[in-house]
């Protein structure tokens, strides 16, 4: 199939689906200017995440984890959407997608528009006190590491604050369990954007879906099972299949 014949037939199997839902990577957001991890050139082959990145080392140490993970999440949030992420928020709202389970904590799908969206790997928005559990906005955080206060301490009790992600080591949250509940109930049709697919338990996800469609740049393990992959950049091919389903 060309690549205008495989957009047609993306398009189609949304426009037939009752119930699409879509599950995002970070190669949803290398178009927003964020590397993602996996790629040739990817933030995994220039830094170790379980030296830098686990919840091993934000508890034994956590000067490696702010100085290095930190600091990258904090550059994130300068990230602004792309056109893929857009054209994600218009399926919302043009009823073909029921909702969006994605990988990244960059924010960039809330930003853009879209509604119903489980950030399984958590956000940007928001820290917590490992000892009273407070919350305080991401920024607060930030301004203690960029003012040396490393790591960033609660003003009530002065235990330890982390920002609310999910890294390797955590256990997954409760929305987690909710959205796999969701879609191993209703999900006819899973549209993956930018994701290797190799990173689990959120590779099981695609397993639940009865139809596949995949755009990523390189191969996945579940290429073989998709209905439609298409190799090419999600800031191509989301608005475009947008477009179809406009006209
Ligand atoms: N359009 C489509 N695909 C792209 C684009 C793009 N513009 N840019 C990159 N890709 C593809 C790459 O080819 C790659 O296969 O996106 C994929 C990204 O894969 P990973 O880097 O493995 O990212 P992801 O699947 O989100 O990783 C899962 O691993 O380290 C953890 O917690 C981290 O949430 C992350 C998880």
């Amino acid at each position: 199939m060309n690549y205008i014949a495989q957009i047609r037939e993306a398009a189609e199997l949304i426009r037939e689906s009752a119930h699409c839902y879509c599950l995002t990577g970070a190669g949803m957001s290398t178009e927003s200017g964020i590397p993602d991890f996996r790629s040739p050139g990817g933030l995994w082959q220039e830094i170790d995440p379980i030296k830098t990145s686990s919840a091993e080392v934000l508890y034994n140490n956590p000067r490696v984890f702010y100085e290095v993970a930190f600091t990258r999440f904090a550059r994130i949030t300068r990230a602004e959407p792309n056109a893929g992420h857009r054209s994600l928020a218009r399926l919302e709202q043009m009823g073909y997608l029921k909702g969006l389970v994605t990988q990244n904590i960059d924010g960039l799908h809330v930003k853009a528009g879209s509604q119903r969206v489980w950030e399984v790997h958590g956000h940007l928005r928001s820290g917590y006190c490992l000892g009273c559990q407070k919350r305080y906005p991401f920024e607060f955080l930030v301004e203690q590491v960029e003012g040396k206060q490393i790591p960033p301490s609660c003003p009530t009790c002065n235990h330890m604050l982390r920002p609310d992600v999910v890294l390797f080591g955590d256990p997954m949250p409760p929305l987690f369990y909710e959205a796999w509940e969701e879609l191993a109930g209703q999900c006819d049709l899973l549209l993956v954007c930018g994701s290797s697919l190799v990173v689990y338990p959120v590779a099981e996800l695609p397993a639940l879906a009865r139809k596949l469609i995949i755009i990523n740049l390189e191969p996945t393990p579940y290429d073989h099972l998709a209905a439609v992959v298409i190799r090419e950049k999600c800031g191509k091919v989301l608005p475009a299949i947008v477009e179809l389903l406009e006209a």
